[in-house]
C-alpha cells in the first residue's frame, strides 16, 4: 500500500464584527467541493475553517453592542458555525482565535521571530484602517482614504516592528522557485510586482487597545492581528510542536483559499514569517473574486445583503452551492443575480441533470420490473457514452487541482448532454414494444453513466448527489471515486422508487416555500 497521501486546506478565519453573508459562505463551499473531492479521491484531508476574534475593529463593535469582547465573540463565532451546518460543509476542525491551543501557539511563535533576531521595538507613524486592520502609506491614500475604501488615522505609538523588509529578496526566489504558489496568475503577478516596489518593516503590535494577545515579556503591546490571526493555520494542527504528527502530516499547508482583498497578508507576509521563523511557506494561495448583488457592491444599507439562510431558503442548499462554483470563472468577480441563478437552477439542474436522471431511473422502474436491466451487446454509440463517462475522472481532478471549479462542473455537464442527446436518438420508450432487449441495453448504459455523474458530482451538491446515489442502490463502499471503475451497475440489483432531486424553481412563494 502506498502511503496515504495528505491534503491540508483552509479558509480564510472570519472577523466576527459582522454576521455571515453571501462573501464567507463563497470561500466555504470553494473550500468544501475540494475538501469532499480530495477524501472522495483517497487523500486524508484537514479541512479548517474559524473565527478571527482579536483586534481593534472587534473591540469596537463589541462595545457598540454593549458587550464584553468575549461576549461578542462567542456569540458571532457561533453565527460562523452555523453558517457551515446550514451549507453542509464538512470542515474537519474550526478554530477561534481565542482558544488556549491558539494564544500559545501565536506566543510561541512570537517567541521564536524574536529568538531569531527578525523583531525590534521601534516608533510607528502612519496611517491605520481599523476595518481592513492594515497599515497604509501615505502615498498609498486615495482622497484621505485607504485604497479600499475604509476610513484611516494617523497612528504613532512604540511598536515592535518585524524585519520583512530583509526577506524582499527571499521572497521573490520563493515565487520564482514556486510558479504554482500565488494564484491565479494575474493575481501572482501583482503579488511579485509588489514586493519588487520594495517591502518595508511591517509594525506587528499595538499600544492603543487591549482585545488581542499579549506580546510576551513586554505585557503593555498586544500582537497585530494579522500575525496572531495567521497563525491559526499552524496552531490548529498542534504548533509549536513541530514534531507532533498532525503537523508533520499537513505542513505546508496545501492550499489557503482566500479573497482576493487579503491576498497580501497571505502571499507577502505570510511566508516571510513562516520562512523567519524557519517554517515552510504554503504550498499555494489562491485568490478569488468578489460577488456584487444585482450589479450593486453587497450592503446592509443598500438593502442587498444576502445572509446564507435567505439563499438557502430561496433557491435550496445545492441549487446555491452548485450556482456559486459554476457562474463564475473562478478567480473572476462577478454578480449573483436572481434572474442568474434561476437561470441555472431550471437550465443545469431541473432540465438537464434532473430530468435525465428521473425519466431514465422512471423508465426503469416501468419497464425493468424496477431492476438494474441486464444489457445485451454495446453498440458503438453505447460504448461511446460509457466511455465520455469513464473518462471525466482524469479530466476533473486536473480543473480541480487548479480551483477550476466551473470547468470541472462544465466537464461534467458536457457528458449530461451528451447523455439527454443519447436518449432522444435512442428512444427506450419506444423500444419497449418493438425492441425489450434493446431497451435493456439502452437503460443499463444510462444508469451506469448517471451514476458517474452522481459519484462525480457529490463535492458539489452532496445532498442532492447522495438522494440520487440512493436511488442507484449504490451502498457506502460504492461511493468514492474508485468505486467509479469497481463497482458498476449489477443487473438484476432492485432498485428504490425514483424521485426527482432538482426540482425547478417556481417564481411563486408559496410554491417555492412548499418546496420543503
Ligand atoms: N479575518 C480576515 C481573514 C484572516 S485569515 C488569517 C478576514 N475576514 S473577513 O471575514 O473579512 O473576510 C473573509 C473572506 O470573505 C475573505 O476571503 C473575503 O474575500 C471574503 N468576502 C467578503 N466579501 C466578499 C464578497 N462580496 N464576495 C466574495 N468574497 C468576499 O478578512
Amino acid at each position: 500500500m502506498p502511503a496515504e497521501r495528505s491534503f491540508f486546506i483552509t479558509t480564510p478565519i472570519y472577523y466576527v464584527n459582522d454576521q455571515p453573508h453571501l462573501g464567507h459562505a463563497y470561500t466555504t463551499v470553494a473550500c468544501d467541493a475540494l475538501a469532499r473531492f480530495m477524501r472522495l479521491d483517497g487523500y486524508r484531508v484537514r479541512f479548517l475553517t474559524g473565527t478571527d476574534e482579536h483586534g481593534q475593529k472587534i473591540e469596537q463593535s463589541a462595545r457598540a453592542a454593549g458587550l464584553s469582547p468575549q461576549q461578542f465573540t462567542d456569540r458571532v463565532s457561533a453565527a460562523f458555525r452555523d453558517m457551515s451546518r446550514l451549507l453542509d460543509i464538512s470542515y474537519d476542525d474550526f478554530i477561534r482565535t481565542t482558544e488556549p491551543r491558539h494564544v500559545r501557539g501565536v506566543e510561541a511563535l512570537w517567541r521564536e521571530l524574536a529568538r531569531r533576531g527578525e523583531i525590534y521595538l521601534g516608533r510607528f507613524a502612519g496611517w491605520y484602517a481599523v476595518r481592513d486592520e492594515a497599515f497604509y502609506d501615505e502615498s498609498e491614500l486615495v482622497d484621505g482614504k485607504a485604497p479600499t475604501g475604509a476610513e484611516v488615522e494617523w497612528v504613532e505609538e512604540e511598536n515592535y516592528f518585524f524585519r520583512l523588509s530583509a526577506w524582499q529578496d527571499r521572497l521573490i526566489a520563493f515565487y520564482e522557485a514556486n510558479p504554482d504558489a500565488v494564484a491565479p496568475r494575474s493575481r501572482r503577478n501583482e503579488v511579485i510586482s509588489f514586493v519588487r516596489s520594495g517591502l518595508k518593516d511591517l509594525s506587528i503590535s499595538r499600544t492603543s487597545f487591549r482585545w488581542g494577545i499579549p506580546v510576551p515579556g513586554d505585557p503593555r503591546h498586544v500582537i497585530y492581528v494579522w500575525l496572531d490571526a495567521l497563525a491559526n493555520y499552524l496552531t490548529a494542527i498542534g504548533y509549536p510542536d513541530t514534531e507532533s504528527p498532525d503537523f508533520t502530516r499537513f505542513w505546508p499547508a496545501d492550499l489557503h483559499m482566500v479573497g482576493k482583498d487579503i491576498l497580501r497578508f497571505h502571499a507577502v507576509y505570510w511566508p516571510a514569517f513562516l520562512m523567519a521563523a524557519g517554517l515552510k511557506p504554503p504550498r499555494r494561495v489562491f485568490a478569488h473574486g468578489w460577488w456584487t448583488v444585482e450589479g450593486q457592491k453587497m450592503s446592509k444599507s443598500l438593502g442587498n445583503f444576502i445572509t446564507p439562510d435567505t439563499m438557502i431558503a430561496t433557491y435550496g442548499l445545492d441549487p446555491v452551492r452548485y450556482f456559486l462554483l459554476r457562474e463564475l470563472p473562478f478567480g473572476n468577480d462577478g454578480d449573483f443575480s436572481h434572474r442568474a441563478v434561476v437561470g441555472r437552477l431550471n437550465g443545469d439542474l431541473a432540465n438537464d441533470f434532473g430530468n435525465l436522471a428521473q425519466r431514465v431511473l422512471t423508465m426503469i422502474n416501468r419497464n425493468c420490473e424496477a431492476r438494474v436491466p441486464e444489457p445485451g451487446a454495446f453498440s458503438q454509440a453505447d460504448r461511446a457514452l460509457l466511455e465520455a463517462a469513464r473518462a471525466l475522472l482524469p479530466n476533473v481532478r486536473g480543473h480541480m487541482a487548479e480551483q477550476a471549479f466551473h470547468l470541472a462542473l462544465e466537464t461534467i455537464w458536457r457528458v449530461v448532454g451528451e447523455a439527454n442527446r443519447y436518449v432522444d436518438e435512442m428512444a427506450p420508450w419506444a423500444l419497449a414494444r418493438s425492441d425489450p432487449a434493446r431497451m435493456h441495453t439502452v437503460l443499463y448504459t444510462l444508469a451506469e453513466v448517471i451514476r458517474h455523474l452522481a459519484i462525480l458530482v457529490q463535492p458539489f451538491v452532496p445532498g442532492s448527489a447522495g438522494r440520487l446515489l440512493d436511488q442507484l442502490a449504490a451502498g457506502p463502499q460504492a461511493r468514492d471515486f474508485r468505486a467509479l471503475a469497481a463497482a458498476p451497475l449489477q443487473p438484476g440489483t432492485a432498485l428504490p422508487k425514483p424521485a426527482g432531486i432538482f426540482p425547478r424553481f417556481v417564481e411563486n412563494a408559496a410554491a417555492a416555500a412548499g418546496r420543503g
